[in-house]
């Protein structure tokens, strides 16, 4: 069974935080919210506890996880030498959406938590009930988004409940999260430093603090035979209906939108909630047109509803790649397996 406890930071709450750090020093996995998504945590020093993490997503075992610490001060015990830039970086951007990716101390960190990498990614989330877990457990947490394996990561506690039901002891509950994507994940053991995947942390927003970043394209990627970070090999964020990404014109959507019913599909549209007036069968609103952070923060539960609709085919819009516009598509594509509505056979 598992239970759901709602939390803030209040007093009041005290007992929940307890039994959440009693289940992790037990060797346990707890499901928490973060400002990205929420994440499905574990002592990152116990090795038989980070394996539960793995069986409870059904997660491949050559993914590494993200440890999640409560104070700067923590990076030393965990990393052989910290780089200029990796500081400047955690001055400007923690508590916040950003994990950086250093050479890790040896023999310190559960070995299923670097899956053999001799590198490990570190950050400080940059919300309350988070920060509040890790600051009363005084040890790092690994945690990955709290979803079953391929599927949308969570922005709800709910979210948790449906894809972990029955596979964790705990889910606290924080409410929605605010970003709604996960951190950017930024490897500084190269020169320049690369951004293995976009997110709330913008590659303007690093440039500004340590000079040139990369971004590589989808092409540099595909490329690249060994990828940089071994989660973005497989398939994400995918709802069980076909994800086709489709310019945001009216009148071209109408026209899919016809010829998709005349096919006999029922379609599910994504798009700035002005486009309500087009006859789709089932409609999500990102938001305000041009909204990044309405649409990030929006996105996963989107695509998790289409889940519950009868929906055959999912149409949805797309943004710039401007800001965190980048880390929008690169979720989108990937939901989408890079198909657009325009290429369709
Ligand atoms: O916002 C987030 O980052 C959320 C919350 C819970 O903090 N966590 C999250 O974790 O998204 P996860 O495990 O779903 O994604 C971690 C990504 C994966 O693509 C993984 O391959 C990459 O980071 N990664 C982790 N450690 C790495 C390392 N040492 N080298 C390269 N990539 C690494
Ligand atoms: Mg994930």
């Amino acid at each position: 069974e598992t239970l759901k406890m709602l939390v803030n930071n209040n007093e009041a709450n005290e007992q929940s935080y307890s039994q959440a750090i009693d289940l992790l020093n037990q060797g346990e996995v707890v499901a928490f919210p973060t400002e990205t998504v929420y994440g499905l945590g574990a002592v990152a020093t116990n090795d038989s506890a980070v394996k539960k993490i793995f069986e409870a997503k059904g997660r491949p075992s050559d993914n590494p996880l993200i440890v999640h610490i409560g104070t700067i001060e923590e990076v030393s015990n965990y990393i052989e030498e910290i780089p200029d830039n990796a500081k400047k970086l955690m001055d400007c951007f923690w508590p916040g959406p950003l994990t950086i990716i250093m050479k890790a101390k040896k023999g310190l960190l559960a070995p299923s938590v670097t899956a053999g990498l001799s590198t490990v990614g570190l950050r400080m989330p940059n919300h309350e009930v988070a920060l509040r877990l890790l600051r009363k457990l005084q040890k790092p947490v690994a945690a990955p988004s709290a979803n079953r394996s391929g599927k949308p990561s969570p922005t709800k506690a709910v979210h948790v409940e449906e894809d972990l039901q029955g596979r964790i002891p705990l889910i606290l509950d924080g409410g929605a999260t605010g970003i709604g994507i996960e951190s950017t994940v930024l490897d500084v053991t190269v020169t320049p430093p690369v951004i293995l995947r976009p997110g709330g942390v913008t590659k303007e927003m690093l440039e500004q603090v340590i000079g040139t970043v990369i971004l590589p394209t989808k092409n540099q990627q595909k490329l690249d035979s060994t990828p940089k970070a071994p989660g973005m090999k497989y398939t994400h964020y995918a709802p069980n209906a076909p994800v086709y990404l489709i310019e945001h014109n009216k009148k071209e959507i109408e026209l899919a939108i016809r010829q998709l019913k005349k096919e006999g599909h029922k379609v599910a549209l994504l798009a700035p909630s002005s486009y309500q007036d087009i006859k789709a069968d089932y409609f999500f609103p990102y938001g305000n047109e041009g909204n990044k952070e309405q649409m990030s923060a929006k996105l996963y539960d989107d695509l998790r509803a289409c889940d519950k609709t009868e929906a055959t085919i999912i149409l949805a819009t797309t943004t710039t790649t401007e800001g965190v516009g980048a880390a929008i598509m690169n979720r989108l594509e990937k939901a989408a397996g890079n198909k657009w509505y325009k290429n369709r056979e």
